[in-house]
């Protein structure tokens, strides 16, 4: 496998909102890095690839849900770099247009049902899995673990490298949606101290983000409820924020992870949270494969 030395652009650019109250806002847009390797997936695997490679595997096996963009990212990253791929599913066969996808870039699929994926954390599961696809890579739910963080490190720089583009000298912290944490924690990591970082948790407290991002780092963050009730939940005044954000200033956000994120910021805006001149990039994570989940 590899080298993988593709290094993609993420624009910065300004966002103008009328409720930003004085704060300065910029987005950092992974969602258009690549028309099928979209957010901050490429990120968070490619220091996997990179142990996988060192590893002499010969392709990666993961898992995620029927509308994963984690697997998304990575079936059209073994396609277009041409390594095979193994997909783990939860539930039962059925397509969606994630899987349809899944399919067309070539990634082997296994459907674990809902109990067997509910195992993925008891040791052996990954036995049999390994005895099946002996040189193939384990790669962790959503490209996470040290790994995953290690490879959104890269990301400071590319904003760095644009504030200019924004006529920013400098910013004053990190606003984005957190899933697993994993994302969060590279930033805080290649931060080392200069920016804070806040992440919106599209989840519960109870899918255990804090430990996971404890696990990685420590201190350099704070983590926001931003998960409206559920991971995956949808409401109208979220579907409303989303439309009207897409229509003033151009940039198209998903309802599990990016739309909830940048509506907490807005609350906390509200809130007082933020006073009139602080500089915040917001990453766009991307995700927007997933949003024919919802328009389907
Ligand atoms: C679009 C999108 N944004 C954010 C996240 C959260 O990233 P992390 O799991 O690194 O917190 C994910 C996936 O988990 C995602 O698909």
């Amino acid at each position: 496998m590899g080298p993988f030395d593709w290094l993609p652009h993420a624009p910065l650019e300004a966002m103008q909102l009328d409720w930003l109250n004085g704060v300065e806002l910029a987005v950092l847009r992974l969602d258009r890095i690549d028309p099928l390797i979209s957010g901050n997936k490429w990120f968070k695997l490619t220091e996997h690839l990179a142990q996988a490679r060192q590893a002499g595997a010969n392709g990666i096996i993961s898992l995620g849900g029927a509308y994963s963009n984690h697997l998304h990212a990575l079936a059209a990253a073994g396609k277009r770099f041409g390594f095979p791929t193994v997909g783990l599913l939860r539930g039962h066969p059925h397509d969606t247009p994630t899987v349809l996808d899944l399919k067309a870039c070539g990634m082997h699929l296994h459907w674990l049902g809902y109990g067997g994926y509910r195992a993925r954390h008891e040791p052996g599961f990954w036995l049999p899995w390994r005895e099946n696809y002996p040189d193939f890579y384990p790669v962790p739910e959503g490209g996470g673990g040290m790994a995953g963080a290690l490879g959104c490190g890269g990301l400071i720089e590319q904003a760095r490298r644009q504030l200019s583009t924004v006529d920013w000298a400098d910013y004053d912290a990190w606003w984005l949606a957190a899933g697993t944490g994993t994302t969060l924690a590279g930033l805080v990591l290649a931060e080392a101290g200069a920016h804070p970082v806040y992440g919106a948790m599209a989840v519960p407290d109870d899918h255990g983000v804090a430990q996971n991002v404890s696990a990685l780092v420590q201190g350099g963050y704070e983590l926001l409820d931003a998960s409206r009730g559920g991971f995956g939940k949808v409401d109208p005044l979220l579907l409303e924020f989303i439309e009207s954000t897409e229509q003033a200033c151009g940039v198209p956000l998903e309802p599990l992870y990016t739309g909830k994120a940048l509506l907490a910021l807005k609350q906390q805006i509200e809130a007082g949270r933020f006073v009139p001149g602080t500089r915040l990039i917001f990453l766009h994570t991307g995700g927007l494969q997933g949003r024919r989940g919802f328009t389907a």
